[in-house]
């Protein structure tokens, strides 16, 4: 269904709940057609990076969009900034302020998470793809304790609910343009941009039991690093996650 606000070729379908809007993408995903959106109002059994759930009750929104770019591995892992850049012009459209990226694809504001993402490639089926999942918590209500220290929501940053449906609408309108540039130039072009977000430049993090001084992002988007003994390592995205921030 497509309506006013969601101008664009691939069909965006809403649904009121389900499992996960990544694994709803991955059910159809043979005959899903490229560009392919879903948005859900709550998700039961919402995934997060490494493993871990993403609680996703009413007043977030939940979307997924499913990809079928012809482009080596290395460059999918690109497709996640991309995303963050997207949700951060999104937010800054739609609600009037400014968000920055902690590395490799948590979208902060105020100091705390009000988005993850998580890239999934589809390999085992007929035709594969790769499927963009963005959470972001525009007006949820509240976080369990354990969260709480992190997670926050755009309305409690703000002071101002949000318009969930303006907000997919912007998500997508951004998503796409930068995608169709990405096609052509494989992320470069959100590199300068996801520079100037990222949070951890300047900053110490902890790398596992490790602390360092994050000292840029590389052309790859790994995060350079510097340790006490001196040592610099470029990590990679997707295969480790930094603490520190929060
Ligand atoms: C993270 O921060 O660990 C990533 C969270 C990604 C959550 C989104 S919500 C929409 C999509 N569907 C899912 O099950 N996960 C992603």
């Amino acid at each position: 269904m497509n309506t006013p606000l969601f101008e664009r070729e691939a069909p965006v379908l809403f649904e009121e709940r389900v499992d996960s809007t990544n694994l709803y993408l991955r059910r159809i995903a043979d005959t899903a057609a490229d560009g392919a959106a879903v948005i859900a109002k709550t998700q039961s059994a919402g995934r997060g990076r490494l493993g871990r759930g993403f609680l996703s009750p009413e007043g977030g929104l939940y979307l997924s969009v499913l990809l079928r770019p012809e482009a080596e591995p290395e460059r999918l892992l690109t497709l996640t900034p991309l995303a963050a850049a997207a949700v951060c012009r999104a937010v800054e459209t739609v609600c009037g302020v400014r968000c920055g990226i902690k590395w490799p694809n948590d979208v902060l504001l105020g100091g705390k998470k009000i988005c993850g993402i998580l890239v999934e490639s589809v390999l085992g089926g007929v035709k594969p793809c790769v499927i963009v999942g963005i959470g972001i918590n525009a007006n949820t209500p509240s976080f369990p304790e354990e969260l709480s220290q992190i997670a926050s929501s755009i309305a409690a940053q703000t002071g101002r609910e949000v318009g969930l449906h303006a907000l997919a609408a912007a998500l997508l309108r951004e998503f796409d343009a930068l995608y169709d540039r990405w096609l052509s130039d494989g992320g470069r072009s959100v590199l300068a941009e996801y520079r100037a977000r990222c949070l951890n430049v300047g900053r110490e993090v902890l790398v596992g039991d490790r602390r360092g001084l994050a000292l840029s992002v590389g052309d790859d988007y790994s995060l350079l690093v510097r340790f006490p003994d001196g040592k610099e390592e470029a990590l990679r995205f997707g295969e480790v996650s930094v603490r520190g921030l929060y």
